[in-house]
């Protein structure tokens, strides 16, 4: 489970330990890391606290090794971790920001394919869940955030066809969209690094944009609704995991748009 340390990724990491299964809580944010390690172990959970880096991919192939070398096996592996950033137009946005949300949001999950995946079709059991968003299934802007979680949803999807061509039978992926949950997410920065140069100062349309999204945020699913909502999924082996329905008219309204020449509507209306 990585960005296992806050939000959506504690609130499965919770989850899984309930259904009594042993649990890697894996995220960069260290101390957040430990007391939630701690807090899970109090109840009587097995967890394993693993400090990484998603964007690095000697870091995810770390993480891989020390879930093995722990508990010999591997069989649902979260790819959640992810950051927000810039939100202004993409031109705006610099070459440090694009690389820290495409690395954290795209880069750690293509690095939890190739370090996790191998694993879970040796073994011809397990479970992939990518964390993407309702945003990377229709067009709802966000800046890099966007961008990346198109193509984790691309990349989840590539994948389930990838796996229909392997000879496995018992390897699952689904992409998981959720809408807006009620977690840490309004605070990315603080993991911003510092090669990522500090954030421009927001224009007031963009700062209104900002608190309406939190705004938004605030009424959103709890982290542990939408572990119930993944928890069920996977038993059900669905593919999109959606975690509220108040967006499936974006989401069918984008087909129509895209046919008939676009263009996309705006996603707050
Ligand atoms: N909260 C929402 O409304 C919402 C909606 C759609 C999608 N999501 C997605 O859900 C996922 C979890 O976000 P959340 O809402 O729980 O936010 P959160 O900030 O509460 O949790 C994200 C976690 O990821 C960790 N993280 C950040 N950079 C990392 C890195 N480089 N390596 C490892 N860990 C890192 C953070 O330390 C934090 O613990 C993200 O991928 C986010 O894009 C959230």
């Amino acid at each position: 489970m990585t960005g296992a340390a806050s939000g959506i990724g504690l609130g499965l990491a919770r989850r899984f330990a309930a259904e009594g299964m042993r649990v890697v809580l894996a995220d960069v944010e260290e101390p957040a890391l430990e007391a939630a390690a701690s807090r899970l172990a109090e109840t009587g959970a097995r967890v394993l606290a693993h400090p990484a880096d998603v964007s690095s991919a000697a870091q995810v192939d770390a993480l891989r090794d020390a879930t093995l070398s722990a508990f010999g096996a591997v069989h649902v592996v979260c790819s959640n971790a992810g950051v927000g950033g810039p939100h202004g137009p993409l031109w705006e946005c610099t070459p440090g920001e694009w690389d820290w949300v495409l690395g954290v949001n795209l880069g750690g999950v293509i690095n939890g394919v190739r370090a996790f995946m191998p694993v879970l079709l040796e073994q011809d059991a397990g479970h992939l869940v990518n964390t993407a968003s309702i945003f990377g299934v229709f067009a709802g802007a966000l800046g890099p955030y966007g961008v990346s979680k198109h193509a984790v949803v691309a990349l989840t999807e590539t994948l389930h066809f990838n796996l229909e061509s392997a000879d496995v039978s018992h390897v699952g992926v689904s992409v998981l969209c959720p809408g807006a949950v009620r977690t840490n997410f309004g605070t990315s920065a603080r993991n911003r690094p510092a090669w990522a140069g500090p954030p421009l100062a927001p224009s007031p349309e963009e700062q209104a944009a900002a608190e309406r999204f939190d705004r938004l945020s605030a009424q959103g699913a709890s982290p542990d609704e939408v572990a119930d909502i993944v928890v069920s999924g996977i038993r059900r082996r669905r593919f999109y995991i959606l975690t509220s329905q108040n967006r499936n008219e974006a989401v069918i309204r984008r087909g129509t748009e895209i046919v008939s020449g676009g263009p996309p509507a705006a996603p707050f209306p």
